[in-house]
């Protein structure tokens, strides 16, 4: 293996005072730590990730990291330095040529980031992404400047770093001293290591007000995407009638394989479409007996499930029913809480109306019911 990585996240997060580690809170729907493991395999180059963890959040980290090419986590230690150096023995029978080590606090690694690093391991032992400092430095004592610090030459260094594996490992075995990163070991074995640009947006969550910062870096990269659904179910006798949702009361209900609640079905093609992955009849067929009489719910679910897995948020949605009766305006609201809590969104996220069409057509002669549906993502590219 030429290329492996490790990604630390066997800290507890004291300075962020959360009620849990830092590594495993939503950022944009998903884990911090599920951002880092994405941001170092996008320049295509890391082959494998080595997870370092809490022994007891083991589990969970596979679980959050499934579908990469992750190795089982491993337990780490009671300092960052000793996470690393779990790391790197675990990885000791692959024997990569190169590794890198990532905070899996750092949800945001800039495209081109790994790559630079990997690139400037070429002829040397270490490499570092690091920003120069801009500000002046202070150094404060019991709440007072004590003196200012020149900053000529100062960088703050970043991570991934890189190094070659033997040299790292065989550092980490002899190490003495703690260091608060891997490059600081090189440096005091004399070793040269070298540095790239690093980001202002390569953000390590710290302190509250840092994630944040993170999502504003990442925003930007979001993609939009626009889907629409539209969907009819004939009305008959002796069905019950439920509309996005809701079961709703009326001398008719809508005929149909499942519950037949056109507004949630129009609203789960509009998501399908947005994702450019088919209709609502190929994710759950018709002629599947186990659909009938389904709970539509279900449907929705899978569709904003499959937005989770895409790495993507809905920013909206807005559902059109278009009938003559039963009046919806009256049940508007409990529709509107039942589809925001399928989605897992805030209420003001979802939108639902209707409109009758003037006595013409089949809505008109109520012979059916139709929904039609937009809505927009933001998805990562
Ligand atoms: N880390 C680790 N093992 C430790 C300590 C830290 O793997 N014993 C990891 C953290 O999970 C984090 C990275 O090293 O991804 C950088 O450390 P830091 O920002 O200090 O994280 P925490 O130690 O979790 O935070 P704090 O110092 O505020 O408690
Ligand atoms: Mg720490």
């Amino acid at each position: 293996m030429r290329v492996a990585a490790l990604l630390v996240a066997a800290g507890r997060g004291e300075r962020m005072g959360a009620p849990g580690p830092k590594q495993f809170l939503p950022l944009l729907g998903r884990p911090v730590l599920r951002h880092a493991a994405e941001a170092l395999l996008r320049d295509g180059m890391v082959e494998a990730i080595q997870p370092v963890c809490a022994e007891a959040e083991r589990g969970r980290v596979d679980a959050l990291l499934a579908g990469l090419p992750v190795l089982p986590a491993v337990p780490g230690g009671a300092t960052r330095q000793a996470s690393v150096r779990a790391g790197l023995e675990a990885l000791a029978a692959r024997a990569p040529a190169i590794v890198l080590v990532h905070d899996g606090a750092r949800p945001v690694v800039p495209p081109g980031t790994v790559a630079a690093v990997v690139a400037a391991l070429d002829g040397a032992e270490g490499a570092v992404p690091a920003q120069p400092v801009a500000d002046t430095l202070k150094l404060v004592a019991d709440g007072r400047v004590a003196r200012t610090v020149p900053r000529d030459g100062l960088h703050r260094a970043q991570t991934p770093q890189g190094f070659r594996y033997p040299t790292l490992l065989a550092l980490h075995r002899d190490a003495a001293e703690s260091a608060t990163d891997d490059a600081a070991l090189l440096e005091a074995a004399g070793h040269a290591v070298r540095i790239v640009p690093g980001s202002e947006l390569n953000v390590k969550i710290t302190y509250p007000g840092d994630l944040e910062r993170a999502e504003a870096a990442l925003l930007p990269r979001m993609l939009p995407r626009t889907g629409t659904g539209f969907d009819v179910h004939r009305l008959v006798p002796g069905r019950p009638l439920f509309l996005c949702g809701v079961e709703v009361p009326h001398a008719m209900g809508l005929d149909g394989h499942s519950d037949a609640d056109v507004g949630l079905h129009a609203l789960c093609d509009a998501i399908y479409g947005a994702l450019a992955e088919g209709d609502i009849g190929r994710h759950f067929p018709p002629s599947e007996a186990r659909w009938k009489d389904a709970d539509s719910a279900a449907f929705l679910r899978h569709a904003a499930g499959r937005i989770a897995a895409r790495g993507g948020l809905l920013a909206n949605a807005d559902v059109t029913l278009i009938c003559e009766r039963p009046k919806i305006t009256p049940h508007a609201p409990a529709m509107i809480a039942r589809v925001a809590e399928l989605l897992g969104v805030p209420e003001d996220r979802v939108s639902v109306k209707a409109t009758t069409t003037e006595r013409l057509g089949f809505p008109g002669r109520e012979e059916g019911i139709a929904a039609q549906a937009a809505v927009s993502l933001l998805v990562p590219p």
